[in-house]
C-alpha cells in the first residue's frame, strides 16, 4: 500500500561538517586525531572534500529527488580565534546555502556538530559557562550572516550523547581528560589538562548542563538576530526498553539523558529526532544486544522499528512538531540498509497516521564519511564515496529513498 505524505513534507539527508569538509585543521577533533595514542582509528584529512566537491553533491542530491539538505556550519572555520570571524568562511557557506536553493532544496544548518574550535576547547570548552556565552556570540554572527539562506535550524547536534554513552559504559565517569592521549592533546594547544573539554572528553553531566545552556542562549542569540527560521535541538534517542527490574535504569536513562532538553525544547519551534537502534535495561543497568537480534558495525543492534517509539516520545514531552533530522543504518551491505530504511519509514507512517506532527525526514547520511573515532570504517552513506578518487556512486538506497522524496510517497513494497 502507498503512503502519501502531506503537502510540504520535507526530505532530506544529513552530514555534518567535520564529517564531510574535509582539513577541519582549526578544531579540537583535528588536535584528538593527530596526538600520538589517540583513540581514533584514523585522522579525517581530506574527508569527502566537500569543502571543494559542495556544488556537485548538492546537484547529486537535487538529482535523486531529495528537497532537502541537513548540513552543519564548523564554528571552527567561521570563528578559528577568539573574535576573529571570517569573512571568507561565512561567504563559502553563503555560497553553499545558496548553491542548495538553486537546486530548490531548503536548507537544514546546524550551528554545532561535535567539533569546536580548538581555542574554546582549551579555554575550558564545554565545561566552562563561557562556552554557551561564546556559542551565543557565534551563532548571533552566523545568524546575521546566512540566516536569509536558512531554512531550519538546530542550535547543537546531541548535546545529551555524551550522558548517554556514559549510561553505556563507554564513557568513563568524569569523561576522558586523564586519558594519557588528552592529557597529551592539551599540553600540545597549551591547555591545562583540567580544562581542555571538547565535547566527548569532558564529564558528561558538567557537558549536559553547559550544553543546555548554549541551547537557550544560541536559540536567544538567533532569534534576537532576526532569525526567519523555525529553530530546535536535535537529540541521540534510542528507543528505551526494560526487561524486568530493569525499569529504574530505564527511568533513570530517560530523566537524565532526555527529560532536560525535552523541557527547554517545549520553548523550541521543532524537536529533531536522531535514531539509530534500542537500549535494553536490565537489573545491573543498559543490557548488551540481545542474542538472535543482529548486531551491526557499530556494535548496537539492528532495530529500525526504534524510530517509532522514540517520535511517539518526542512528541509527547514536547508538543512542538517532530524532524527527523537523522535516521539510518551503518553498513557494507545497502540491502540491509533498504531493509532498515523500509522498517524505519514504516514506524514513521504509523506515528503519522496516528496524528503526530512530523514535518519532516533526513537520511543519515548523504555520503559514507568520517565516523569519528572508527574512522571511515563504518559506512552510512547512501552514495558511496571512493577514498581514493572521492568519485561519488549512489546506491539503490539513495535511488529509492530519492523517488519517495520525488514522489513524497512511501510504498513499502518497492523497497525490495
Ligand atoms: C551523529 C553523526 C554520526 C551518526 C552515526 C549521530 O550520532 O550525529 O555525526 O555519524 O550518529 O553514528
Amino acid at each position: 500500500m502507498v503512503h502519501a505524505f502531506p503537502e510540504g513534507f520535507v526530505w532530506g539527508t544529513a552530514t555534518a561538517a567535520h564529517q564531510v569538509e574535509g582539513d577541519n585543521t582549526h578544531c579540537d577533533f583535528w588536535l584528538l586525531e593527530h596526538t600520538p595514542g589517540t583513540m581514533f582509528k584514523e585522522p579525517s584529512g581530506d574527508a569527502c572534500d566537500q569543502w571543494h566537491r559542495y556544488a556537485d553533491d548538492i546537484a547529486l542530491l537535487a538529482e535523486l529527488g531529495f528537497g532537502s539538505y541537513r548540513l552543519s556550519i564548523e564554528w571552527a572555520r567561521i570563528e578559528p580565534e577568539e573574535g576573529h570571524f571570517s569573512r571568507a568562511a561565512l561567504e563559502h557557506y553563503r555560497r553553499v546555502l545558496g548553491t542548495c536553493h538553486d537546486h530548490g532544496l531548503s536548507t537544514c544548518v546546524t550551528f554545532h556538530h561535535f567539533t569546536s574550535p580548538l581555542w574554546v576547547s582549551a579555554d575550558g570548552g564545554w565545561e566552562s559557562e563561557r562556552t554557551a556565552e561564546r556559542f551565543a556570540r557565534y551563532c548571533d554572527r552566523a545568524t546575521r550572516s546566512l540566516g536569509d539562506l536558512v531554512d531550519r535550524g538546530c542550535t547543537l547536534n546531541e548535546p545529551n550523547l555524551p550522558v548517554s554513552l556514559a549510561h553505556a559504559g563507554v564513557l568513563p565517569t568524569g569523561g576522558l581528560k586523564h586519558v594519557p592521549f588528552v592529557v597529551e592533546a592539551a599540553r600540545r594547544c597549551g591547555a591545562d589538562a583540567e580544562h581542555f573539554a571538547p565535547f566527548l572528553v569532558g564529564d558528561p553531566y558538567r557537558v549536559r548542563d553547559v550544553m543546555l545552556a548554549a541551547h537557550e542562549r544560541g536559540r536567544e542569540a538567533m532569534r534576537e538576530a532576526g532569525a526567519p527560521f523555525p529553530v530546535g535541538v536535535t537529540l541521540a534517542m534510542q528507543e528505551g526498553q526494560a526487561v524486568p527490574g530493569g525499569e529504574e535504569h530505564l527511568a533513570r536513562w530517560k530523566r537524565e539523558n532526555f527529560e532536560p532538553f525535552l523541557e527547554l525544547a517545549r520553548d523550541d519551534d521543532f524537536i529533531g529526532v536522531q535514531t539509530y537502534s534500542r537500549n535494553r535495561f536490565g537489573p545491573e543497568g543498559q543490557l548488551p544486544p540481545e542474542e538472535g537480534v543482529p548486531v551491526l558495525i557499530m556494535g548496537y543492534e539492528y532495530w529500525p522499528q526504534a524510530l517509532e517509539a522514540t517520535v511517539r516520545y518526542a512528541a509527547e514531552a514536547t508538543s512542538v512538531p517532530v524532524v527527523v533530522t537523522e535516521n539510518g543504518i551503518g553498513t557494507d551491505d545497502d540491502e540491509q540498509r533498504v531493509a532498515y530504511y523500509r522498517e524505519a519509514l514504516s514506524a514513521l507512517v504509523r506515528c503519522m497516521q496516528d496524528g503526530i506532527d512530523v514535518r519532516g525526514y533526513y537520511a543519515w547520511s548523504l555520503l559514507d564519511n568520517y565516523e569519528w573515532i572508527h574512522g571511515y570504517g563504518p559506512r552510512f552513506g547512501i552514495v558511496s564515496v571512493d577514498r581514493e578518487t572521492q568519485a561519488r556512486t549512489p546506491k539503490k538506497s539513495a535511488r529509492l529513498l530519492g523517488e519517495v522524496a520525488r514522489s513524497n510517497a512511501f510504498d513499502p513494497a518497492s523497497f525490495a
